[in-house]
């Protein structure tokens, strides 16, 4: 890791539905822990986020519930931040892009690339609604598909056949909003050229060297073949509007301005700040390297639309890092609202179970590399056979003994035989565990403190500090101060984690607000600031039990806008 600014983002989550367990894994969780690895390292970082609020997506779902764009996007925000903030999800802002900053920094992002000649007029033959008085988006019409005669094929796709349709193929094609037919109507738009950034994003992709395979093969993949001009305009109300004359009743296609959205969180942050220019190191300064953290289905985003977007502007910084993440499943299936199959955030701070708790099992099945799985007896395993049997039961072992036969002050000048060795193990693991942190792999990095805390249990089985007590008070002395620095160290890095605990542990250790530079080294003293309590407990199946209840039930949207 460099030593210049880090910006971590990540995908602006829509406001058309409630965040599931799927979205924390898959995105927040991830850039949460990065950003804060990122902070204790000293790196001056920022962690930005939004809701993705304009466009189709919330169009469409105000008018199925009968409610305005503005009640259904200021309801989800506030739904949004909570469930963030419950998770500890530590962004340093979380805006929103129906900001008066935002629709600025669009139309200005807009007007230079325009001036510079990346933008085209051209005609789009599009689906519209007359009832609804609205273009509609291409999933939004329903009917027979041409090929294989499925009654219910979308118009983007049949899902029968898998052929991929376009709404004006479509045999009786129908609104899926009233069920009234469609008519065809031609319509101005403006594209971005993308073909003429081809090359440069060609030779960026290649030269990347942070980025996971998947992710850059996808990226070229669509290079290979050929890069369309791709529109930026729609037909709709709820949205920025496009400051062109000739299409000031039109707004920008969400995924035009969504990304821009982070450059005004940005914005946003300094001026909430007192320093309105501070936006500019982290988007301007070659030295800042900014991570972004999202989902599959968002890559061709990602590496093509947004970076096309940022060299057709220029002097901005493009993605260091675009960290596409897979799909987190649950128990066997694709997680579903409409069939009510997954975890739904908005339960669950009434199951009763700490933040980290969750942390820690959602940790081992971030889907780094391949889809996972939420699964309620890996949970119950990994949280009463890892977090509490393995890291717990250390660190209450180890303090605990220290309390009760040292009156929690364990002092030792310079440690000698196997402690030095522990010590040194210990330093190595824990190096590793930030090396691999650093490289944004999660869980491997949270193997090695797992290992950290297995070295720790089998010394302490080992040396048997309960005989040496009798026997030995200074041997005894030497084992538990080792124990107690295996304990810092496991505290130390557990942090970007499990921030709550972390932080409880280290205040217990006598050591609070440490970064992660104090992996392994010795303190002489060790003082515990008060009788220890045991850090994490065993999950009963009732709790369990109680928890799936509450958890997997769905609450409907409309719910947020009854009474
Ligand atoms: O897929 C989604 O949920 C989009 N709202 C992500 C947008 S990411 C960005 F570019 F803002
Ligand atoms: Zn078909």
């Amino acid at each position: 890791m460099n030593s210049g600014r880090v910006l971590v983002l990540c995908a602006l989550p829509y406001t058309n539905q409630v965040p599931h367990i799927g979205n924390i894994v898959g995105s927040h969780l991830p850039a949460d822990i990065f950003a804060r690895y990122c902070r204790l390292r000293g790196v001056e970082t920022l962690f930005v986020g939004a809701t993705d609020e304009n466009g189709t997506p919330t169009e469409v779902a105000a008018l199925e519930l009968g409610v305005s764009p503005k009640e259904l996007t200021d309801a989800l925000y506030r739904v949004h931040r909570d469930i963030y903030s419950w998770f500890e999800i530590s962004y340093d802002i979380f805006s929103r892009t129906s900001s008066p900053t935002h629709h600025r920094t669009t139309q200005e992002f807009f007007a230079k690339i325009y001036d510079e000649g990346y933008v085209t007029e051209g005609v789009l033959r599009l689906p519209y609604c007359e009832n609804d008085m609205l273009f509609l988006p291409d999933r939004y019409v329903e009917g027979i598909c041409p090929i294989c005669g499925y009654e219910l094929a979308r118009g983007d796709q049949c899902e029968k056949c898998s052929t991929l349709l376009d709404p004006i193929q479509l045999i009786k094609p129908r609104c899926k909003i009233d069920g009234s037919a469609p008519v065809f109507k031609d319509s101005k738009q403006l594209f971005l050229e993308l073909g003429k950034v081809q090359d440069r994003l060609e030779s960026w992709i290649s030269s990347r060297v942070a980025w996971r395979d998947h992710v850059t093969s996808l990226a070229l993949g669509w290079l290979r073949e050929g890069l369309k001009k791709r529109s930026i305009t729609r037909d709709l109300r709820w949205g920025v509007p496009v400051p062109l004359d000739g299409y000031r009743d039109k707004v920008f296609y969400v995924w035009f301005d969504a990304p821009i959205g982070y450059i005004s969180a940005t914005k946003e942050w300094g001026e909430a700040n007192g320093n309105r220019d501070a936006w500019k190191g982290f988007w301007t300064d070659p030295e800042t390297r900014i991570y972004n953290f999202l989902g599959k289905d968002n890559i061709p985003f990602h590496t093509i639309f947004w970076p096309g977007m940022l060299f057709a502007h220029g002097g901005l910084n493009l993605p260091y890092d675009v960290v596409g993440l897979q799909f987190c499943n649950y128990e066997g299936d694709k997680i579903s609202k409409s069939k009510n199959w997954g975890i739904f955030c908005e339960n669950i701070p009434q199951v009763g179970l700490d933040p980290d708790v969750w942390r820690y099992y959602l940790v081992s099945i971030i889907p780094e590399t391949r889809d996972t799985e939420f699964k309620w007896d890996d949970f119950k395993n990994k949280v009463n056979n890892e977090l509490v049997a393995n890291i717990g039961n250390f660190v209450h072992r180890t303090t605990t003994f220290a309390w009760n036969n040292f009156g929690g002050r364990v002092a030792v000048e310079r440690a000698s035989g196997e402690e030095v060795e522990l010590v040194h193990r210990v330093t190595r693991l824990g190096e590793e565990s930030l090396g691999l942190l650093g490289e944004v792999r999660f869980r491997d990095a949270m193997t090695k403190i797992l290992a950290i805390a297995d070295l720790g249990n089998e010394y302490f089985q080992g040396r048997q500090p309960w005989k040496l007590v009798k026997d030995d008070i200074e041997e005894c002395q030497q084992v538990i101060h080792a124990c107690l620095m295996v304990c810092d160290a496991v505290a130390i890095l557990l942090q970007p984690f499990l921030p709550a605990s972390s932080a409880k542990i280290l205040d217990l250790l006598g050591t609070p607000d440490r970064g992660l530079s104090g992996v392994g080294k010795h303190r002489e003293r060790v003082m515990l600031s008060g009788k220890p309590v045991i850090p994490f407990r065993k999950l009963e199946d009732s709790e369990l039990e109680r928890a799936k209840k509450l958890a997997t039930k769905s609450r409907p949207v409309s719910d947020y806008f009854k009474g």
